[in-house]
């Protein structure tokens, strides 16, 4: 089986959020079940060095962007057993961010063109296409209305995933009728029109052959106006080529027992060890008997963090030291920033972000915050239970289906949940989970285990991925819209 992965955003070379993390480590996994699987992005400015030297040019072409042809370098490169095509223009991709250009549409257009152009150049017609998130999603569209006319292109199979239905790609006309050069009767609300502009996310969910989103419950949650983004009667067309998924984290990449002090469930000192270092780092009361509470986080509407600002002080009237590491909107940067001096005892804020803090926080905290307005499937709740921190989370997407809120008379769960977006709901959660680490120390080692034993890594849900593929290769006929 062949798959070429088409994603804006890949980890170790580029990341600005969960979607990076996904498109580093689903294909490694794919592969060790015996998939042809390449990964194919832009060859951004801020790749490091390291990874732009040992590149080597496999093809150079034109690709058109409405009127004008452009200059397409695709670039090779092995790692950890995966193929990755960088695709070369300076002009567009060597920039100091990825994304939050005026012509991010333009960008996206010579992107999708690139991507289908490609596989002719290389010669490598996969057996099936698998898109990531608005940037790609005009891929489908174009394979289906353009490219499937070609030699080559007529069997190949789209799978779209929808990683966050927030970003959705809108752009006027002028995007679809003068850069991808698509006929003027798709400006249509059953097609790309989508409220006066075009909508390269509309494109993808109308024209995939199947699409997946990252969590079972995000699935059934954007079926529904409150969450559907103005998309949720498209997708309600396609519920029978809908499915969730569940990520996985790299287990290799988040390991306790490989961290710079070790530990395992079976026997905590590693951690202790790591909470008493991170205090004293931070200048914090060194005492393992103060619960570390931490968010790391975009900080952005998404997660949640109204809930948070509206109930700080009482939060932290508790005994304990709140941590938070991230970067986003300006108002929560401000008021997380404020926080800490207004409570210099016992809050740190780190606006930023660094992969070995984040780490560090996560082997050393004992609760971790995440009350989600909406989550796909989030990764710091995976990652945070993975190191035996137990999570608080918000009963949506990815957390509901990741997170079972602790049940005193089963003993079953793996971390703490609360249902409405409520901060007084959310501030009871916190409480009950403080009173477990305060009082009954037991249980918390309980479900700190139970946390620390499951299996959150990409296995299952790589083999579903793999029998989705199967299946659609399978089928003689694909998806008509
Ligand atoms: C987006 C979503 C997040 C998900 C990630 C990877 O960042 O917001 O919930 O975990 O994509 O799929």
């Amino acid at each position: 089986m062949k798959v070429l992965f088409t994603v804006s955003e890949c980890v170790p070379f580029v990341k600005s959020g969960g979607l990076a993390d996904v498109a580093g480590a689903l294909p490694k996994e794919l592969r060790s079940l015996g998939t042809d699987i390449r990964v194919i992005l832009p060859k951004y400015g801020g790749i490091p060095h390291g990874f732009l030297s040992r590149m080597k040019k496999k093809k150079e072409f034109f690709v058109s962007v409405g009127w004008r042809n452009q200059y397409c370098g695709i670039e090779e490169l092995q790692h950890d057993g995966v193929t990755y095509y960088f695709v070369d223009n300076e002009y567009y991709f060597n920039r100091d961010r990825m994304y939050g250009y005026f012509d991010d549409g333009e960008r996206f257009s010579f992107f999708t063109r690139a991507v289908l152009e490609s596989m002719e150049a290389l010669d490598f017609y996969p057996d099936v296409i698998h898109c990531h998130d608005w940037h790609t999603a005009m891929v489908p569209f174009l394979l289906k209305t353009e490219y499937q006319g070609r030699p080559g292109y007529e069997f190949i199979r789209s799978v779209f995933t929808i990683h966050n239905l927030q970003f959705q790609g809108i752009f006027p006309k002028g995007v679809m009728t003068d850069l991808l050069g698509i006929p003027d009767h798709y400006f249509h609300p059953e097609y790309l029109e989508f409220y006066g502009n075009i909508n390269f996310m509309k494109g993808a969910l109308l024209s995939s052959d199947f699409i997946t989103t990252v969590s079972p419950t995000y699935k059934d949650e954007i079926l529904t106006p409150y969450y559907g983004e103005k998309l949720h009667g498209v997708l309600r067309q396609r519920t029978n080529q809908l499915q969730g998924i569940l990520n996985g984290i790299d287990d290799e990449v988040y390991n306790p027992e490989e961290g710079p002090i070790p530990f395992r469930s079976g026997n905590l000192e590693g951690k202790t060890k790591t909470k008493l270092g991170l205090q004293e780092k931070l200048n914090l009361e060194v005492n393992e008997n103060i619960p570390m509470v931490s968010i790391i986080s975009r900080l952005t509407v998404q997660k949640g963090l109204e809930l948070v600002r509206g109930i700080f002080h009482e939060m932290i009237q508790e005994n304990v030291q709140f941590v938070l590491l991230g970067t986003g909107d300006w108002e929560f940067e401000q008021f997380f920033r404020e926080m800490e001096s207004q409570y210099p005892d016992k809050v740190r804020v780190k606006i930023g972000f660094s992969e070995e803090l984040a780490k560090e926080i996560y082997a050393a905290s004992d609760l971790f915050l995440m009350p989600s307005k909406f989550e796909p499937c989030g990764l710091g709740q995976l990652i945070a239970m993975r190191y035996g921190v137990l999570p608080i989370v918000r009963e949506t997407g990815g957390l509901n289906d990741t997170v079972q809120s602790y049940d005193e008379v089963s003993k079953a769960g793996n971390g703490f949940s609360f249902k409405n977006f409520n901060a007084h709901d959310m501030l009871y959660t916190y409480r009950r989970a403080l009173d477990f680490y305060h009082h009954d120390r037991e249980t918390w080692k309980h479900i700190v285990q139970t946390a620390m034993n499951k299996d959150y890594s990409w296995a299952q849900s790589a083999f579903k991925y793999n029998q989705l593929y199967a299946d659609l290769v399978s089928r003689s006929e694909s998806h008509v819209f």
